[in-house]
């Protein structure tokens, strides 16, 4: 399955939230540009059917990103399985708590913190003992959200910690920087998967109808697939991205810019 001679050939990734949207097609682009995989998740059946369609080239692990215990197994078991580790997807991730700041229970703030923000500091930690003791460099990139820079676009903890998704990329890119460790974010927007079905509450049936809804809206006109955003984080986790750390890409159709441009909207 892999390709000889890709570009991220002989390299060895962990991808957690690998076996649905975006982590799926992120595992599927580093296979196919040369690398082999880890999937860590807890949707073991989905997980396993992604990991078994890349062959060799992909081992499913059931993680829990909110443990850290089970994060450093997942990427010490990477290493160890594998002989090395080169490129940390910090990825998985729910909508979490909503409603009102008058509503919300503590238990929701912690638990939809300690999945989207916590768990990045455990990938990171984990994964970068690792890489500064192998010595030779290596990529993180951690999945935050358009909704990082603009509150409207999720629930209130939702975007709370994915803006502290981007802090932390950008503080821990400082820190390892000197052992030429890449750390960076992707904010990705409307890219349509089970998350954001669910959060408007629909099934998959109504995939190609919310994709419309949402090429609607955006600038450039259709909605976002996991390949977009696999696509990006292939690029920077390559050679190609070597002198790019420490930034917060938005790969969204120009949602976070604006919406659709016309000559009738006055402000
Ligand atoms: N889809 C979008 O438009 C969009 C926009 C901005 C950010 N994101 C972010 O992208 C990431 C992936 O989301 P997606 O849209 O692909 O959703 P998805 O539901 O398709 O995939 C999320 C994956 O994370 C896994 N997961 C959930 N909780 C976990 C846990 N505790 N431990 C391990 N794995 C767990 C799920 O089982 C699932 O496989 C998330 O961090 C999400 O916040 C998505």
């Amino acid at each position: 399955m892999s390709k000889l001679g890709g570009k991220l050939e002989g390299k060895i990734a962990v991808v957690t939230g690998g076996a649905s949207g975006i982590g799926e097609g992120i595992a599927r682009r580093l296979v196919a540009d040369g690398a082999r995989v880890v999937i860590g998740d807890i949707s073991d059946d989905e997980g396993e059917a992604v990991a078994d369609s890349l062959d060799e080239d992909a081992l499913y692990r059931h993680c829990d990103v909110t443990s850290d215990d089970e994060v450093a197994a997942l990427v010490q078991g990477a290493a160890k399985d594998f002989g090395r580790l080169d490129i940390m997807i910090n990825n998985a991730g729910a909508i979490g708590a909503r409603g009102s700041i008058l509503d919300i229970t503590v238990d929701e703030w912690d638990a939809t913190i300690n999945l989207l923000l916590r768990s990045t500091f455990l990938g990171m930690r984990h994964a970068g003992r690792i890489l500064v003791d192998q010595g030779e460099g290596g990529s993180i990139i951690n999945t935050a959200s358009i909704a990082a820079h603009a509150p409207g676009n999720g629930p209130h903890v939702y975007g709370t910690a994915k803006a502290g998704v981007v802090h932390l990329t950008q503080r821990v890119a400082l820190e390892l920087g000197e052992h030429r460790i890449r750390v960076n974010a992707i904010c990705p927007g409307g890219i349509v998967t089970p998350l954001v079905l669910g959060a408007v509450g629909v099934g998959p049936e109504e995939a190609g109808a919310i994709a419309e809804v949402i090429a609607a809206v955006r600038p450039y006109p259709r909605a976002g697939r996991p390949a977009d955003v696999a696509a990006t984080a292939a690029w920077l986790v390559s050679d190609d991205g070597e002198f790019v750390t420490g930034q917060a890409i938005t790969v969204d159709g120009g949602e976070s810019v604006g919406p659709k441009w016309s000559d009738q909207m006055v402000t």
